[in-house]
């Protein structure tokens, strides 16, 4: 669909029909990550100007909201995450790590600002405006033109866009600065610089983003489509890839003399002498005075095998159990432990994709969360924040498909809402407290 608007956009950009030409399959799993590209960044500039994503309101004639940019730029942390390394807390960081700055170092602007190499910056590129639009949906160089006019969104992913619908490659996307890759990675050196902790997940995190798009019936017979609880899967089953990868690789895996300790739960070694409390748990994740791996990913995407393929979820647990256990012998050990627990869960990362979570799914998968809670397995803090965003991916979409009555829906929320205030306090966080919270869950549903 055409109208006056995009059309004088189009004047402006200058119609090209490449796309009519260089059709071709898309291949969105394959596609390079957007700082990965080989093409030109024009910058936001190109994207920005009033008669296409600049508009102050949103235009509803449009198949797209064309507000974006304003969004972006008044409420999108992204488009501050370059000015965010100019402020102490980054010269702290950069003159701790022994930088000259924060704002010049590849090691920082690889995931605060959409740093392509020089010879890829169009006239118009700042590095400045943080993480742009094209840091996630690609290099515009050969589709900025023909875009516009409307071609399939296979014809622009074939021409570079990157394909931020679907959820595997979204996933990668947000994981690459949201976890790290293995070409950028926030070691516990520049955690203990003073960078903040990371935690991510998708589903959460992509509602918490200020939305720039909608799903309306035209965007979904444009595009694929994920609801919560798939795009909740999905991410934890990429986020446990990816620290699978981490740990079978060896430029990240180590520093010096140690293993690299920001893939180990902080709170093994980050918590008061005093707090003598340690207990076997029944995935046996936990050697007496040993840290051991952060596996909260891994043990999400066990709960969520086990509610819809019991015999991955089964095998998963026994490979989750040998990789602590080679964790806590020595790094050939765990690394081929790691390297064996990949294998299964690229398997469930390419099963999810396309499964459907459907009510029988998600009242399994909340089921899972609550049981594997009351035998004692969220001792750690970083698994109880993961179960807190999973609940609440998974109740919202209950929700949304009307599984709920209202009355229901309000008891829910009010029981997610003591779930979300037992993770409130990372350094005061009591796994006694958040079961009870998870209790409480449990009574909603019963309800
Ligand atoms: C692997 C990607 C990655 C690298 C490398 C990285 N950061 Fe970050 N940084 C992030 C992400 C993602 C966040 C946001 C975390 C959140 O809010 O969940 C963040 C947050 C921050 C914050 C807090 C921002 C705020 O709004 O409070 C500061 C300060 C910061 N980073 C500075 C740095 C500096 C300085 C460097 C280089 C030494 C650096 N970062 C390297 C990804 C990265
Ligand atoms: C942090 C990543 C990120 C940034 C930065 C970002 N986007 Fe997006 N954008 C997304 C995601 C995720 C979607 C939803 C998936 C999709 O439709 O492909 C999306 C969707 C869109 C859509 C599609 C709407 C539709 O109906 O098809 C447009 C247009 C868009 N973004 C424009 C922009 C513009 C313009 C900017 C910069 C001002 C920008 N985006 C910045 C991640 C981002
Ligand atoms: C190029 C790196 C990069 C990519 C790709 C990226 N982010 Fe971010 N993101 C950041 C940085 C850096 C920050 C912190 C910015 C700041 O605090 O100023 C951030 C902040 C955020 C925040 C705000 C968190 C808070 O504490 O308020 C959300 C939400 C978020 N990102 C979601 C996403 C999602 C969803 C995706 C994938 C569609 C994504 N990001 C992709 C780098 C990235
Ligand atoms: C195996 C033990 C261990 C693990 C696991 C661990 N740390 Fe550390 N951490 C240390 C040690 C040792 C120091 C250095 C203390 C010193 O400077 O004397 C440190 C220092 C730090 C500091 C600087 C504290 C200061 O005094 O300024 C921060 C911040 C930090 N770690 C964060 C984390 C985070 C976040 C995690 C989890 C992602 C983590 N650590 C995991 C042992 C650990």
């Amino acid at each position: 669909m055409l109208n006056a608007r995009r059309l004088f956009c189009l004047a402006l950009a200058g119609i090209a029909l490449a796309w009519m030409v260089a059709a071709g399959q898309a291949v969105a799993d394959d596609a390079p990550l957007p700082q990965n590209d080989k093409v030109m960044h024009l910058g936001v500039a190109s994207c920005a100007s009033s008669t296409c994503h600049g508009a102050v309101t949103s235009f509803t004639q449009s198949t797209v909201l064309l507000n974006e940019y304003v969004t972006w730029v008044r409420k999108d942390k992204h488009a501050k995450a370059y000015e965010v390394l100019l402020n102490d807390e980054s010269k702290r960081i950069a003159r701790n790590l022994g930088l000259k700055n924060a704002h010049e170092a590849d090691l920082c602007l690889d995931c605060h600002a959409d740093n392509v190499p020089a010879a890829q910056r169009g006239p118009s590129f700042q590095l400045s405006e943080g993480v742009g639009c094209e840091a996630c949906h690609g290099g515009s160089e050969k589709w900025l033109s023909s875009h516009a006019v409307g071609p399939p969104h296979a014809e622009n992913i074939s021409l570079g866009l990157y394909p931020t619908d679907d959820p595997v490659a979204r996933a990668e996307l947000c994981l690459s600065c949201h976890f790290g890759n293995k070409d950028k990675f926030v070691t516990h050196r520049i955690m203990g610089a003073g960078h903040p902790r990371m935690s991510f997940e998708l589903d959460t995190f992509t509602q918490i983003q200020p939305a720039h798009f909608v799903i309306d019936e035209d965007y979904r017979k444009r595009k694929q489509v994920s609801d919560g609880v798939q795009l909740w899967a999905v991410g934890q089953a990429v986020a446990a890839r990816e620290l699978l990868a981490a740990l079978t690789d060896p430029k990240r895996n180590r520093d010096g003399m140690f293993p690299e300790l920001v893939l180990f739960d902080c709170h093994a070694c980050h918590s008061s002498m005093s707090k003598v409390d340690w207990r076997p748990t029944s995935t046996g994740n936990r050697t007496p005075g040993m840290p051991h791996v952060n596996g909260a990913s891994l043990l999400m995407l066990r709960i969520v095998a086990d509610a819809v393929e019991p015999a991955r979820g089964k095998a998963m647990a026994g490979k989750i159990r040998a990789l602590h256990k080679a964790a806590s012998q020595g790094m050939p050990q765990m690394v081929s432990a790691a390297r064996d627990l990949r294998v299964l869960t690229d398997e469930l990362v390419q099963k999810f994709a396309s499964h459907n979570f459907d009510a029988d799914a998600m009242q399994a998968i909340l089921g899972g969360l609550i049981k594997t809670g009351l035998e004692g397995e969220y001792a750690d803090y970083a698994a109880a924040e993961q179960v807190a965003m999973a609940m609440d991916s998974i109740i919202a979409a209950m929700v949304d498909a009307q599984m709920v009555s209202d009355a229901k829906a309000r008891k829910l929320q009010t029981a997610l809402d003591a779930v979300y205030n037992a993770v409130d306090r990372e350094d005061s966080y009591s796994s006694w407290r958040f079961n009870k919270a998870l209790k409480g869950m449990q009574g909603a549903i019963a309800s």
